[in-house]
């Protein structure tokens, strides 16, 4: 099975003061990017799950968020006692869907603000899903996926979504009309507790309402890229610049050069900027080639693929 996990960019993100659980209240518009990590997966008989993965600086241990969502599904399914057991093989009762061999191809760049690890983890829910005839439904695997993190549920849903609460509410809309993103991949990772903890001391919360009506997505979805820009925000840059200085140096230099404005996604450190064409984003990168010297992708928005 091969399963492609894309990457997602927060076009608008605005972060309330943190909650009592230490969380913040969150609301943003998730869309996926073209930019994929591909996840192969086959049954194995092995005495336990295995990851392996083309980048040697990720963990492939069991704190990878592929790893932890083939443990929390197995238990998932151990509990209920449902999964459809593969009908050849013979059926350990303590162990009724086997164990798997998962490798990734790892594309996008971790610490990025980009949700690499989380769709790789959401991808492996929903693969195994498939694979185990688990029949659980969208609501309770988006559920699981919640339990690894607040990204999660997003990749569970789909292409286009306002995320409310700390992440795991999504309520999916249409993507938005322009076609093409830009990515800056600086190659630093920020750590996403650490640009919280900033954001706290420098008491950055915002305080305007965080429901996803809050703001006429409708109207957002109908404006050409220049315009849909000049609405977008993301109330962590302060913290995640402050933190990392040359990424704010970087930000201001690609807007100078682009003539428009660059925001990052997430908690850093990629930063976008959006073309209503694929052939303009193309276009820009070559003028930032030179300046900036990192890499770059022009990428489609909310692209459609299929799978194997
Ligand atoms: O949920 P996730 O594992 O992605 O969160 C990583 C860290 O980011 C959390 O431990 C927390 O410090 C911070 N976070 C937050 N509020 C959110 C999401 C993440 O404070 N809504």
């Amino acid at each position: 099975m091969h399963v492609l996990a894309p990457a997602k960019i927060n076009l608008h993100l605005r972060v309330g003061p943190p909650r009592q659980d230490g969380f913040h209240p969150l609301l943003s518009w998730m869309v996926t990017v073209g930019l994929f990590d591909t996840l192969s997966i086959e049954r194995a008989l092995a005495a336990s799950d295995t990851l392996s993965c083309d980048d040697p600086a990720l963990a492939v241990d069991n704190t990878n968020l592929v790893l932890r969502a083939v443990a929390l599904l197995r238990q998932e399914i151990e509990a209920r006692g449902s999964g459809a057991p593969d009908a050849a093989r013979t059926v350990p009762k303590d162990d009724p869907v086997g164990k798997v061999k998962i490798s990734l191809a790892k594309r996008i760049p971790t610490g990025s603000g980009l949700g690499g690890g989380s769709s790789d983890g959401a991808r492996t829910l929903v693969a195994l899903d498939r694979l185990w005839s688990t029949g659980l439904g969208a609501e309770r695997l988006s559920a699981l996926a919640a339990r690894l993190g607040s990204d999660l549920p997003f990749f569970i849903e789909g292409r286009s979504a306002i995320c409310a609460g700390r992440g795991e509410r999504v309520v999916p809309i249409a993507p938005p009309a322009p076609k093409a993103v830009v990515l800056v991949l600086p190659g630093f990772h920020l750590s996403t507790p650490a640009v919280y903890r900033e954001f706290d001391r420098q008491q950055l919360g915002c305080r305007s309402s965080l429901e996803p009506d809050a703001i006429d997505w409708g109207q957002w979805q109908s404006l050409r890229a220049e315009a849909l820009l000049q609405q977008l925000v993301n109330d962590l840059e302060p913290a995640a610049f402050a933190l990392e200085p040359q990424l704010g140096k970087m930000r201001t230099l690609a807007e100078r050069l682009l003539g428009r404005t660059v925001r990052m996604s997430g908690s850093g450190s990629a930063l976008f900027t959006l073309y209503d064409t694929l052939e303009e984003a193309t276009a820009a990168i070559i003028v930032l080639r030179e300046a900036l010297r990192v890499r770059m992708e022009a990428v489609p928005v909310a692209p459609q693929y299929e799978e194997d």
